[in-house]
C-alpha cells in the first residue's frame, strides 16, 4: 500500500520543518510521501524545499501561482497528483496530529472504507484547539445544519467540517468536484455515496501562525451548500409554504360559514399540521422513511414539535418586539425563517435521522484518541490561532 499525504498551505513556513519531522517518525519512508500544495506568499516554499533535503519520507512541492479554489483547490490539485493508493488529507499547522494518519490508513485498509475521517465529534475526539467560544458555536451549528441537508450521505460522518482524512484514491471521481473554499470533505462526501469510517482525535492547538479562516471563507460555505444541495431543503421549504397557503384558505372559509376566528385559526392549524406531515411523508423524506422508526412514533415527533413551534413563535415575537427596536412584521419575518431552519434540523437529524451503518473506530475501540499538542510549544511566540 502506497500513501500520500497532502498538505495545504499557505505562509505556514514556521510549521513546515516540525510537520515533516513528525511525519517522517509515524511514515514507514517506503511507498509514503508528503505533499505540499502551496499558494504561500512568503518562504513557505522555501521551508518546504529545506525539509525535502533531509527527510526520509520524499517531500513533494507543487506551488501554484493561481490559488484557484483556494485551500479546497490545493487539496483537489494534490489528489490528482498523487501516487499513492491512498491520500492523506492534514493541515500544515500541527493542529492534526500526524501520529494519527497510520491509524487512519489501518483503519482504511481493514475496514474496507473508501474514506476514514478523522473526527472531533465521536468517541473522546475534541476540538478543544478551536479557538474560542464563537468559533465552537459556529462549528457546530455548521456541522448540524450541514448533517440535516444531506443526511444519507453524511450518516457515517459526524465531522463534515474536518480537514483531516484519508481516502481511497480510486474510489473518488475527482472531476465531479467543484472545489471552494474551507470544506474540502464535504464537497467530497456530498458529491458521492461513499463508504465512510471514523476515528476520534483531539483537534490541537497551532504550532505556529496563524488561522487563515475568516468571513469570507464562512459565506464560501454557505455558496457551496447551496450548490450542493437545493433539494430536500427546498422541498420541505415548497411544502410549508403548500400550508401556510392552506392554512388562510381553511380559515377564511371556516369565518365564511360562521365560524368564530381563533377557533377557525386552531382548526386551520390543526389541519395544515397534520397534512404537512403527510406531505413531508411523501416528498421530502420518503427515502428515509425506512430508517427504524414506525409512522406513529413520527408522526408523534413531528406533529409535536410543530404544535410547539407554533406557540412558542407567538411569545417570541411579542419579547422581541417589546425589547427590540425591530419592527413587528420584519421580527415576525425573522422568527419564521428561524423557525423553518429548526424545523428542518429537527426533521432531518431526529425524525428522520438515518442510523450510523459502519463502527466507529472499529481497530481501536476503547483505544484513547490521538492528541494534537494542546499547549503551544514553549517559547512560540505565535499569537493564538
Ligand atoms: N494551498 C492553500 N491555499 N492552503 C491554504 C489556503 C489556501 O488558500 N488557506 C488555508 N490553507 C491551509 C493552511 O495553511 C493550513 O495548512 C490549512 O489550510 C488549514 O488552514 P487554517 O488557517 O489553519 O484553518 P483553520 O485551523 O481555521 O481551519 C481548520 O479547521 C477547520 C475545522 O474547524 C482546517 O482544518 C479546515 O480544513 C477545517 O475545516
Ligand atoms: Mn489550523
Amino acid at each position: 500500500m502506497s500513501t500520500t499525504v497532502i498538505v495545504p498551505t499557505y505562509n505556514e513556513s514556521p510549521n513546515v520543518a516540525e510537520l515533516v519531522r513528525r511525519l517522517g517518525a509515524a511514515l514507514p519512508p517506503d511507498g509514503s510521501e508528503i505533499l505540499f500544495v502551496d499558494d504561500s506568499s512568503d518562504d513557505t516554499p522555501a521551508a518546504i524545499r529545506a525539509s525535502a533535503a533531509w527527510s526520509e519520507v520524499p517531500v513533494r512541492l507543487i506551488h501554484r501561482d493561481a490559488p484557484v479554489g483556494g485551500l479546497s483547490g490545493a487539496v483537489v490539485e494534490g489528489i490528482r497528483a498523487s501516487a499513492g493508493d491512498w491520500c492523506v488529507v492534514m493541515d500544515g499547522d500541527l493542529q492534526h496530529p500526524p501520529e494519527l494518519v497510520p491509524v487512519l490508513l489501518e483503519t482504511g485498509a481493514g475496514t474496507g472504507a473508501d474514506v476514514v475521517v478523522a473526527s472531533r465529534h465521536v468517541g473522546d475526539g475534541s476540538n478543544a484547539g478551536l479557538s474560542g467560544v464563537g468559533r465552537k458555536v459556529v462549528s457546530n451549528a455548521s456541522i448540524a445544519l450541514t448533517r440535516a441537508m444531506f443526511p444519507s450521505r453524511l450518516r457515517n460522518c459526524t465531522d463534515p467540517m474536518t480537514g483531516f482524512f484519508a481516502l481511497r484514491r480510486a474510489a473518488i471521481e475527482i472531476d465531479t468536484l467543484r472545489p471552494q473554499g474551507f470544506k474540502i470533505l464535504l464537497e467530497i462526501l456530498a458529491r458521492q455515496r461513499l463508504r465512510v469510517v471514523e476515528e476520534p482525535f483531539i483537534f490541537g492547538a497551532r504550532f505556529a501562525g496563524e488561522s487563515k479562516a475568516d468571513f469570507r471563507q464562512g459565506l464560501r460555505f454557505v455558496q457551496q451548500l447551496a450548490a450542493l444541495r437545493f433539494g430536500r431543503m427546498s422541498r420541505f421549504g415548497l411544502i410549508g409554504a403548500v400550508g401556510a397557503v392552506a392554512n388562510l384558505a381553511i380559515m377564511a372559509g371556516l369565518i365564511a360559514v360562521g365560524v368564530d376566528y381563533l377557533v377557525a385559526a386552531v382548526i386551520a392549524a390543526v389541519i395544515t399540521i397534520v397534512g404537512n406531515f403527510f406531505l413531508q411523508e411523501a416528498f421530502v423524506f420518503h427515502d428515509l422513511r425506512a430508517e427504524g422508526r414506525h409512522l406513529a412514533h413520527r408522526f408523534a415527533q413531528s406533529v409535536g414539535f410543530n404544535a410547539l413551534e407554533a406557540l412558542a413563535r407567538l411569545p417570541l415575537l411579542y419579547l422581541i418586539v417589546q425589547f427590540t427596536p425591530i419592527p413587528s412584521v420584519l421580527a415576525q419575518a425573522v422568527t419564521l425563517v428561524v423557525a423553518f431552519i429548526v424545523r428542518y434540523v429537527y426533521h432531518a437529524r431526529v425524525v428522520y435521522r438515518p442510523r450510523r451503518t459502519t463502527p466507529i473506530s472499529p481497530l481501536l475501540a476503547g483505544a484513547k484518541p490521538v492528541a494534537a499538542a494542546l499547549e503551544r510549544p514553549s517559547g512560540s511566540a505565535a499569537p493564538a490561532a
